[in-house]
């Protein structure tokens, strides 16, 4: 979080220049009432493509559609107004063509009024980037473990662990940055790789299972708040138990209602 009280939203070249001064903090939103608790505390929200799995409860996020990302990013921009907004961008909706990249991305931003989207990132879609940089469209670049290509890697399964992949990562790394990447997101790299690409870049990184060495910090939020399923990746910190309260809750409601107790504060209607 930012030291001094933020009054205005984040933007993306504030963000940069925060890279050797302080860390970056940033979590994934996906609803208004998780996006206005998150808003004070970070620096920006990432509307995560993961909402297919954490939201929706599929497999991966392969299935993740267009009006489905600007939907969610819409209301995390209507309930939020100190954090910068990020949307990721769903599979298939950027990697055919540069002009269908920038249509799509164009709709995001247009719709949503979010600062930035994100896209996963290797050397084939550095030129995908060059396009929409050039024609006012910030970029994140995912690289390291991309989830869109969870059928080629055959899993979810940390990335760079050899010298030659690391090398293929830091590659992803250096063309995404030239082509004019504002930030990288490094998701499931090996320490080694994540500080070599960090110290490396003058455009900050934002680690998810790649080590402190990263100019800063994403989790989804689900995962630490422990609603996060079966699922979750081994390098997630739970900082709370937010299953337990809703069972309690919601099991004292059902409780009441089955024992013929009455389950509002007050009784409103009929008075
Ligand atoms: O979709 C997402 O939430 C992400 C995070 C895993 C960083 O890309």
């Amino acid at each position: 979080m930012s030291l001094h009280i933020r009054t205005q939203r984040m933007t993306v070249p504030e963000l940069v220049a925060m890279k050797g001064q302080q860390k970056i903090v940033s979590l994934t939103a996906y609803t208004s009432a998780i996006a206005k608790l998150i808003d004070p505390l970070v620096d920006f929200i990432l509307v995560g493509d993961s909402t297919a799995m954490v939201g929706y409860g599929r497999a991966s996020t392969l299935s993740m559609q267009l009006e489905e990302i600007i939907g969610h990013t819409r209301a995390v921009v209507d309930s939020t107004r100190l954090a910068c907004v990020i949307a990721d961008m769903p599979f298939g909706s950027y990697q055919e063509s540069h002009e269908q990249a920038f249509r799509n991305c164009a709709q995001v931003l247009a719709r949503t009024g979010c600062d930035a989207v994100k896209l996963e990132a290797n050397q084939a879609l550095a030129g995908t980037v060059a396009f929409l940089v050039a024609r006012g469209i910030p970029v994140m670049a995912h690289v390291g473990l991309m989830p869109q290509f969870v059928n080629v890697m055959g899993g979810f399964k940390a990335q760079g662990l050899t010298a030659q992949t690391g090398a293929v990562i830091a590659e992803d790394a250096r063309v995404n940055l030239e082509a004019g990447a504002f930030s990288l997101l490094l998701e499931g790299v090996a320490e080694g790789v994540a500080r070599q690409i960090t110290h490396d870049s003058d455009k900050p990184t934002i680690g998810i299972g790649a080590s402190p060495a990263c100019d800063g910090q994403v989790l989804v939020t689900e995962d630490l708040l422990g609603l996060g399923g079966e699922r979750l990746p081994r390098f997630v910190k739970q900082y709370a138990d937010v299953g337990a309260v809703i069972r309690e809750a919601c099991g004292q409601f059902a409780d009441d209602v089955r024992h013929g107790r009455f389950p509002e504060a007050r009784h409103c209607y009929g008075l």
